[in-house]
């Protein structure tokens, strides 16, 4: 409370302080190129393309994959992404992929094309959605999985060579999968709201998919995990359906306007948890915070047929508030930890998904904030939207070099990053450059365990991380840190775009010695 008075400065002064703040904010230790780190960002997303790769492929190192997945079962499932450094098509973590990427694009989709980038964003929306369209075969039908991690981790191979089972695995009325069709409605409502200026059609095309698949996963309620059993050691359900089915009715609300869509999170609040759970943790699984947080924003905006839900929404936010809050060490008891060097610290195992994620959602907030000219409320004291972007961008920061390590964990980003990321494709040999066949084994024999660096560059893959002390090893068989997955790099490309931004503008008031940015910021 003490700590509060020192923020109340007199009202000539407080325009000053902001431009001290944002000076401070922007001029601090390490200048990083954000502009590069949003094209490596999206460059990523080709390295992990499946299916027939068009002319404009930029990541040369990869060819064709895949052709016949789904011939099996007569469903043609050629394309999507594969999720990691192995070949198995995920349907929940690709969706979760895709619905972050689009939603840094509705938030950030000026400043990426201002970095000249966003027909590249679009692209990797699109070559999941796509891939989802191709999916949903029938109002009730939505082909959660290509491949099963177990067969495939047998198998050390690239892509192009793969020879393990292409099994496709379904969700139906009798095998029902809420949580998958509620994250693939979502992500097909958030790239609809994408699409909707560069392609109505295909935006159109997209939502009317997505409302379908709400509708199936609404009325035939379950967790996939239970019909789609190979997933089971991969992709658990952990935190179920609820969490998706909420957050699927909020996209589908922004992407319609619908007022039964609000309603569904308002009427579902309660019994879903919605505005029950207050948890730490943001990602392809679970989806409290994300909600809570659109939630929090519908408030903000104040329109009319949001203030007749203003109790609830009032839910909404407080739990909101307590993830953000917590995040930033602002709560009084239950902060989430930090390594030594200050990366927000969840698990040890991929750490840096958890750590993006909340990166982009401060950001976000941050950005609500400002726009409606509002604080951040926590135990230990009020927090400027200024403070949270700061935060933010530390994480940012330490992701692209400014840690102990002194290394980028954005593969291919400044002078050092991980060269031996947990990756098939990329520690053997590229297809294009060696058509020979590398067998299942063979790639264990000769390429997973070398020592040298791998031949290919996973440029723009956010890898694992550092454990609970900073520390990395970068070692192929260490994947728990040197594996890197779409879900972790998809919420920073609008981050980066938002920092780029914020860079170039400091870089015009340098020039032009004029305080509009300021005044503006
Ligand atoms: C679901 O099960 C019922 C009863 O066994 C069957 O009639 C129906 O065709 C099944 N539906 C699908 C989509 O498989
Ligand atoms: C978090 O807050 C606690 C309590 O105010 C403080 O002791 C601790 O140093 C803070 N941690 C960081 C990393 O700022």
């Amino acid at each position: 409370m003490e700590k509060r008075r020192q923020y109340e400065f007199p009202r000539f002064l407080h325009h000053w302080y902001l431009v001290i703040f944002t000076l401070a904010l922007l001029a601090t230790a390490q200048a990083f190129d954000y502009g590069d780190a949003l094209a490596k960002s999206l460059l990523y997303f080709e390295s992990q393309r499946s299916g027939r790769l068009p002319y404009n492929q930029r990541v040369t190192w990869r060819d064709h994959s895949g052709l016949t997945d789904g011939l099996e079962q007569g469903v043609d499932l050629v394309g999507g992404y594969y999720d990691a450094g192995d070949h198995v098509k995920f349907g929940l973590p690709m969706a979760f992929t895709v619905t972050m990427l689009s939603w840094g694009v509705i938030e950030y989709g000026e400043q990426i094309a201002a970095a000249g980038e966003y027909e590249h964003a679009l692209e990797a929306i699109k070559w999941g959605t796509d891939y989802f369209i191709k999916a949903h075969t029938s109002p009730n039908v939505l082909w959660g999985e290509v491949g099963d991690g177990d067969t495939d981790h047998y198998c050390w191979q690239r892509p192009e060579d793969m020879t393990t089972s292409r099994q496709a695995y379904k969700i139906d009325e009798n095998n029902t999968g809420s949580d998958l069709a509620g994250e693939t409605a979502a992500a097909m409502a958030a790239a609809s709201i994408v699409f909707r200026k560069a392609n109505p059609h295909y935006s159109h095309l997209l939502l009317h998919h997505a409302q379908q698949l709400f509708e199936f996963g609404d009325k035939y309620r379950g967790k996939y995990d239970s019909s789609i059993g190979v997933v089971k050691n991969y992709y658990t359900s952990v935190s179920g359906y609820k969490d998706e089915l909420l957050w699927a009715a909020l996209w589908l609300y922004k992407a319609t306007d619908r007022v039964d869509y609000l309603k569904y999170v308002i009427n579902n609040a309660h019994c879903f948890g919605g505005i029950g759970w207050a948890i730490t943790e943001f990602s392809w699984d679970v989806k409290y915070a994300g909600v809570q947080i659109i939630a929090s924003k519908l408030l903000m905006e104040g329109r009319h047929e949001h203030k007749e839900h203003s109790h609830v929404l009032e839910q909404y936010r407080s739990k909101a508030e307590y993830y953000l809050c917590a995040c930033l060490n602002k709560t009084i008891s239950a902060n989430v930890d930090r390594t030594p060097g200050g990366l927000l610290y969840i698990r040890q195992w991929n750490n840096m998904q958890y750590v993006s994620t909340a990166a982009f959602l401060l950001t976000v907030y941050s950005d609500y904030l400002k726009h409606s000219g509002q604080k951040l409320s926590c135990p230990a004291g009020e927090v400027e939207h200024q403070e949270i972007l700061k935060y933010a961008k530390s994480q940012v920061d330490y992701i692209l070099g400014s840690n102990p390590m002194g290394m980028s964990y954005l593969v291919g980003y400044g002078p050092k990053s991980p060269r031996r990321v947990h990756h098939r494709g990329a520690s053997i040999v590229s297809y294009r450059e060696n058509k020979g066949f590398i067998g299942c084994t063979q790639g264990y024999d000769n390429w997973y365990g070398r020592d040298e660096p791998n031949p290919n560059i996973v440029v723009g893959a956010l890898v694992g991380g550092p454990d609970w002390q900073d520390n990395f090893r970068d070692q192929r068989g260490n994947y728990m840190q040197t594996e890197a997955c779409t879900y972790n790099t998809a919420p920073l490309v609008g981050i980066f775009a938002k920092l780029h931004q914020l860079q170039l503008q400091l870089g015009e008031h340098k020039l032009s010695r004029t305080p509009s940015f300021f005044a503006s910021y």
